[in-house]
């Protein structure tokens, strides 16, 4: 019987072949899913910035990964002795590649197809949400946002965003007035980028902040900051919501309604 560990294993190299393209350069049996990748070993050198800013020691804790992927951020907590992992994805393809790497690599994962917007049908909350490289993504990032606050965060949230745009963070005051325009030209004021056509060769990006708006969607959500853990990820906790007085919070339409 062949062993799926040995780097030699043709049947192995096949199957992982069978599944690409890969987003994420994982090794399995020694194979490199996707050596070639353009932002280089990833996302294995991203996480090795931040690593540091997660518990160590996750023993009993559970896991939502939101946008899994291939699985490479599930697999790592469940290195650190995660009782329950949960990858979410809303595209199968990339599922199909997280369970082969979580059956190779003999972790007991579990990955559920689910669109971001659906968590609440979860009806569970986690130790630990890991929301990475999905917000930027979204048609509806700010929903998104609050419906993990309010749905299946438990405690903390690693959190990262593409962000482009100044790096100042500009402290705006509770109340600007009408006739104060030049406030939104400053480069520290929180922003985001509408993308109407394909950045970076893909369709799929609609919103790109730049870092105040990054803190300030957090915050407005409901996630206090503990740690800016690399330039792109924060490392939050479940905090109240601010502002719940002027209608924060989720809000969607209803389900199943009359058309
Ligand atoms: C750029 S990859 C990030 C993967 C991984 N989280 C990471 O940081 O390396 C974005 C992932 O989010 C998934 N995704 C995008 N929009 C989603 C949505 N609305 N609901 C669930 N998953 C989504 C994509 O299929 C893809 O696997």
């Amino acid at each position: 019987m062949k062993d799926v560990n040995d780097p030699g294993d043709d049947d192995l190299a096949r199957r992982i072949e069978a599944l690409g393209p890969w987003f994420h350069n994982l090794r399995l049996g020694g194979i490199e899913t996707a050596p070639g990748h353009f932002l280089g070993d990833f996302p294995r050198t991203k996480f090795e910035r931040f690593a540091h800013a997660i518990p160590e020691d996750l023993s009993g804790k559970s896991v939502l990964d939101i946008g899994c992927n291939a699985g490479f951020y599930a697999l790592e907590m469940k290195r650190r002795g995660a009782s329950r992992v949960l990858g979410i994805d809303h595209d199968e393809h990339y599922l199909r590649q997280a369970r082969l790497a979580a059956e190779v690599e003999g972790a007991e994962i579990e990955f559920r197809q689910l669109e971001v917007y659906d968590v609440g049908a979860l009806g569970e909350t986690f130790d630990l949400v890991i929301f990475m490289g999905v917000l930027y993504h979204l048609r509806h990032p700010l929903l998104a946002l609050d419906l993990i606050r309010e749905h299946v965060c438990g405690d903390m949230l690693v959190f990262q965003s593409l962000q482009r745009g100044p790096e100042q963070v500009l402290e705006v005051p509770d109340e600007v007035p009408f006739s104060e325009e030049t406030i939104f030209e400053k480069p520290g004021y929180p922003a985001m980028y509408f993308i109407e056509k394909s950045y970076s060769e893909d369709w799929t990006n609609w919103w790109v902040p730049n870092r105040a708006g990054t803190e300030a969607m957090l915050r407005a959500a409901g996630f206090s900051i503990e740690a800016r853990a690399s330039e792109d990820v924060y490392i939050c906790r479940r905090a109240q919501v601010p502002y719940a007085q002027w209608g924060a919070g989720a809000a969607y339409p209803a389900r199943g309604a009359a058309r």
